[in-house]
């Protein structure tokens, strides 16, 4: 598959990027300075790009099976920026006639019980509303986009830096936690879950949550 990662400096999508060329898909990694580094393969070039513009994104997009992204808003940048970005890569894939997206989402707006999101329970960090909600309204973005076959896939409560077991377990718009109620996933593994959604298509128009 032509991949256009969106976000591929950052440290989900470096990985993201990495296990699609380890899988043999062609990546074009997009950031806004056209810089990624640390990547060394044939099958991947950087390029430059701003998520936010919708011109650049149909123009980058063009030619490619599938978008993906695993964008996030600079520190010093207002976290709605995300719902921006949203947006425009919707609005750019229909201009470019690209109808697959894969999108890094949040987990703040899966269920934790019937009735709650994990960003409505009491121990979610104050700190990471704003960023969460922000998530929630692009997430909302893409639901009055059915025209488009995205899937937002949402990385465990925790996601870090870790090993790539390959192992991982998915739930449909619910948080995934292990038996103690903890709900991690290395940012290796997550970046097997994402590559394993955009190769499946199993999970389109779906808010996947992922986790151990
Ligand atoms: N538990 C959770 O729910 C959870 C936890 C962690 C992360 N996340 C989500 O996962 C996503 C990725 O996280 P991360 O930690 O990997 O983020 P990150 O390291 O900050 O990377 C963000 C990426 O977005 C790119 N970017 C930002 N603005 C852009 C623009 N206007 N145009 C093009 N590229 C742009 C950056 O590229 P340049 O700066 O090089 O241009 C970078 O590659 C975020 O949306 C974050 O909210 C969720």
């Amino acid at each position: 598959m032509d991949v256009l990662l969106l976000g591929a400096s950052g440290r989900i999508g470096h990985r993201i990027a990495n296990e699609l060329l380890d899988r043999g898909h062609a990546v074009t990694g997009v950031s806004r300075s056209g810089d990624v580094e640390g990547i060394d393969d044939p099958d991947f070039q950087a390029v430059a790009g701003d998520a936010t513009n919708a011109v650049d994104v149909a123009d980058l997009a063009e030619g490619h099976d599938a978008v993906a992204s695993a964008l996030g808003p600079s520190e010093d940048e207002d976290v709605t920026v995300l719902v921006e970005m949203a947006e425009a890569v919707v609005e750019g894939m229909r201009d470019a006639d690209v109808d697959r997206l894969v999108w890094t989402g949040g987990a703040g707006g899966l269920h934790v019980g019937p009735d709650t999101r994990l960003i409505e329970t009491e121990d979610f960090p104050e700190d990471w509303e704003p960023v969460a909600r922000a998530a929630i309204e692009a997430y909302e973005v893409f639901e009055d986009a059915d025209d488009l076959d995205w899937t937002y896939v949402a990385p465990a409560a925790l996601i870090e830096p870790g090993e790539r077991t390959g192992e991982y377990r998915t739930a449909e718009g619910e948080l995934v936690a292990d038996e103690e109620g903890d709900s991690y996933i290395s940012m290796e593994d997550f970046a097997v879950a994402f590559a394993d959604e955009l190769e499946s298509g199993d999970h389109v128009h779906t808010y996947l949550g992922t986790g151990y």
